[in-house]
């Protein structure tokens, strides 16, 4: 099968083609990537030279070049991650996540409306959990809870996720929707939470907590999150949604403390030094309080559940930042640009 995956070069995306193009030699992927700042080709280096991988640089909002690699390829399937991803980003700056997130998810519709039948090929649709708003102490998001986004990203992100399943009732495009709580791992651009943590931990740096550190994440584990979209691809039905969460709610201020222990003990070092570089700061406007998905969905339907425990899947993205310094090095220096430069810039 020929399988089109969008913004194949960032985080999540990178980890799905990187376990899925060895495991899959029956189908060959392309990857369509802008190579925004958040993108890094090195993500990609393991399946760089496989015969069922290739990389082509194109941004979605762009139709015409949408319309060109889907002539050039007549993908079967789209898989698409492509997306501007950082709240904060769209705090500062909403623009680009209209542009990409809607309008791209819009031209990539359009594109599969122009090239499958009615009923012909299936688009999955990655999206977040952060489309229903936010919770208070209790309660959990399913499928059917009210879409209330609050920063400029989820509602972009929902606008995608109402364009999808408008496309699916109105031209019979066949989708299937996964919204999923916070990533993390591998490959994570070191402006979300996690990594930057890490890699100011490392380097003692302030680790600046927004507000009180009080506000709850359900953190999966990256691959699980692969994971799980692969199996609703593969045996999901065909315009439902499945929510992807971790049944693992942890407040911000406990996943710091949790980093410092652990790149303390990975790297020798005192804890009390490092749990010292907290820093409280202002909080974000619009900070959702908490997210925590119900996963019952696709666990029964499926028997998705995840492998990675918040313990061992701390653990492997710290030492994954701590050994891959020159993954860490080119992307803190910038260097990583040059290297698109050099090796796209011409295409
Ligand atoms: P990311 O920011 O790390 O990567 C996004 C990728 O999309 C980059 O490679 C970028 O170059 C590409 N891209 C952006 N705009 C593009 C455009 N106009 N044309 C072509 N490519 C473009 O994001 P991520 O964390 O890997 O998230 C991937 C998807 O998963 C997003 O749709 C996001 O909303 C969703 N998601 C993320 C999380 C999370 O915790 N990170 C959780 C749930 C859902
Ligand atoms: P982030 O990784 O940006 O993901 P999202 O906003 O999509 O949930 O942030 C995770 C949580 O960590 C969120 O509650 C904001 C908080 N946060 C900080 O406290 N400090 C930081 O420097 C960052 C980037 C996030």
């Amino acid at each position: 099968m020929k399988i089109l995956v969008t913004g194949g070069a960032g985080f999540i995306g990178a980890n799905f083609l990187n376990l899925l193009v060895p495991r899959h030699p029956e189908h060959h992927f392309v990857n369509l990537d802008k190579l925004t700042y958040a993108a890094n080709p090195l993500s990609l280096a393991a399946i760089e030279a496989a015969s069922n991988y290739e990389m082509t640089v194109a941004d979605i909002v762009d139709y015409d070049a949408v319309e060109a690699v889907f002539r050039k390829h007549e993908p079967e399937l789209v898989v698409h991650f492509a997306a501007e991803s950082h709240v904060d980003r769209s705090i500062s700056g909403p623009a680009p996540f209209i542009k990409s997130n809607i309008e791209g998810t819009f031209n990539l519709l359009e594109a599969c409306r122009k090239h499958w039948k009615p009923g012909e090929g299936l688009f999955h649709h990655v999206s977040t959990d952060e489309v229903y708003g936010s919770l208070g102490d209790t309660g959990l998001f399913t499928e059917s809870t009210a879409y209330d986004p609050s920063s400029p990203y989820s509602a972009s992100k929902a606008a995608s996720d109402h364009l999808v399943r408008a496309y699916n009732r109105t031209f019979k495009i066949p989708m299937k929707l996964t919204n999923c709580s916070n990533n993390y791992g591998p490959y994570q651009f070191p402006e979300k939470l996690i990594p930057l943590m890490i890699l100011n931990a490392k380097d003692r740096k302030p680790l600046p907590v927004y507000g009180e550190g009080l506000n709850v994440r359900d953190w999966l584990y990256v691959t699980d999150h692969c994971d799980a979209i692969w199996a609703v691809i593969n045996e999901g039905r065909v315009g439902e949604t499945y929510n992807v969460g971790g049944h693992n709610e942890v407040r911000n201020i406990d996943v710091v403390n949790t980093l410092c222990r652990i790149v303390a003990e990975e790297t020798d070092s005192d804890e009390a030094e490092l749990r010292g570089l907290i820093t409280y700061v202002k909080d974000r406007p619009g900070h959702d309080l908490r997210y925590a998905i119900d996963a019952g969905k696709i666990k029964s339907e499926l028997g998705w559940t995840p492998k990675e425990t918040f313990d061992t899947g701390m653990r492997r993205t710290v030492r994954w930042y701590l050994e891959n310094t020159e993954w860490v090095d080119r992307v803190q220096t910038g260097d990583y640009r040059k290297w698109i430069e050099e090796n796209y810039g011409a295409r």
